[in-house]
């Protein structure tokens, strides 16, 4: 692996082999740690803890599990909406295009993507943007299936990423954000989040993403409490995961998985309930953690939206709606936008 600084220097450059590369960051921006965020946010009355805790390597496997449950519809609807997408794409991409994903690209919707690019062009980039190194595994493999694949992974956040593609080349880009992560911000996180693709993107750019839509009420519930508990053991993990990092004592059996969904807000609202009255030491944050009867720490917000919502909200971000697909159902929309 040699290391080589180029254009962009505060990235490091790593060149594995002709068609594989990486970008990384000189030196991480100042973030709280683990343990101090969690310090912040357990010791309030309205206790939280971030969902981006959930994906250790544990709760990555659970969450793949998740993706394929029966109850579960986003994954498997968006990849039906993908295969429709597949006929449509060509009308949008070309020769100059290349393919830009927030997210490491370790499932069959890269894909399904993917195999568009590679019939329309001789050579395909992908640059995949993630914060985990998950993201050089994930490439290996996908060499091994495309050949005319060229990968530069970007080791960074996503606004990071974008950031550094903004000042890379004057190449177009097709940015795609599936599997409703959107979601999982707040309104006012996710309204900065477009503000910030959209002001990354050239013009020319395209942006694909990926939401899910209200629905019956106990269509989405059943999605998030599975019969299976694969959900509750996922909501679950993260506990084990403060335990073994940072030090804690959670007894897993004294919580359990609580799932609603707010109709008002239109967000499923996921909480881990404290089953008795309960002190839990966690040595790493410097706490000691009181929680009463039926006291819920929330863990995630998974906010669904009405198709006027999306349009309204990404015009108000600067973007112009080029095409939206659904399924046959309306479950789930894939929406391709440009920069206004
Ligand atoms: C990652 N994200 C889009 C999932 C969701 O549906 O909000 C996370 C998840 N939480 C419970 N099940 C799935």
């Amino acid at each position: 692996m040699s290391n080589t600084v180029q254009k962009n220097i505060d990235y490091k450059k790593y060149v594995v082999s002709s068609n594989l590369q990486y970008f990384k960051p000189h030196a991480t921006k100042i973030e709280k740690t683990f343990a101090e965020e969690i310090s912040s946010s357990l010791n309030n009355d309205s206790k939280s803890i971030h969902p981006k805790f959930f994906y250790d390597k544990k709760g990555s496997d659970l969450f793949e599990k998740i993706c394929s449950l029966p109850e579960y519809y986003p994954t498997r609807t968006e990849i039906t909406i993908l295969k429709k997408l597949q006929d449509d794409l060509d009308s949008y991409i070309d020769e100059s295009f290349r393919l830009v994903e927030l997210g490491s690209g370790t499932s069959v919707k890269t894909r399904l993507i993917l195999d568009i690019f590679t019939k329309l062009q001789n050579t395909t980039e992908y640059f995949p943007i993630d914060i985990s190194e998950i993201l050089t595994e994930s490439s290996e493999q996908l060499l091994k299936d495309y050949s005319g694949l060229h990968i530069t992974g970007i080791i960074d956040t996503y606004e990071g990423g974008l950031q550094f593609l903004k000042n890379f080349d004057d190449k177009k880009n097709l940015i795609i954000f599936l599997g409703s992560s959107f979601g999982n911000f707040s309104p006012n996180d996710g309204y900065k989040f477009l503000q910030k693709i959209n002001s990354t993107m050239k013009s020319g750019d395209l942006f694909l993403i990926g939401l899910d839509l209200v629905k019956d009420k106990q269509i989405l519930e059943s999605a998030y409490t599975d019969s299976q508990d694969v959900t509750a053991e996922f909501n679950l993990n993260v506990l084990s995961r403060i335990n073994d990092e940072l030090d804690a004592d959670f007894y897993l059996k004294n919580f359990a998985h609580h799932a609603i969904y707010n109709e008002e807000e239109q967000r499923i609202e996921m909480y881990l309930k404290s089953l008795v009255n309960q002190s839990v030491i966690i040595s790493k944050s410097n706490l000691l953690l009181n929680l009463e009867k039926d006291e819920l720490i929330h863990t995630e917000y998974s906010y669904k939206y009405k198709l006027s919502q999306i349009h309204e909200l990404l015009t108000s971000t600067g973007f112009e709606i080029k095409h939206t697909w659904l399924d046959d159902n309306q479950y789930f929309s894939l929406t391709l936008v440009s920069k206004n």
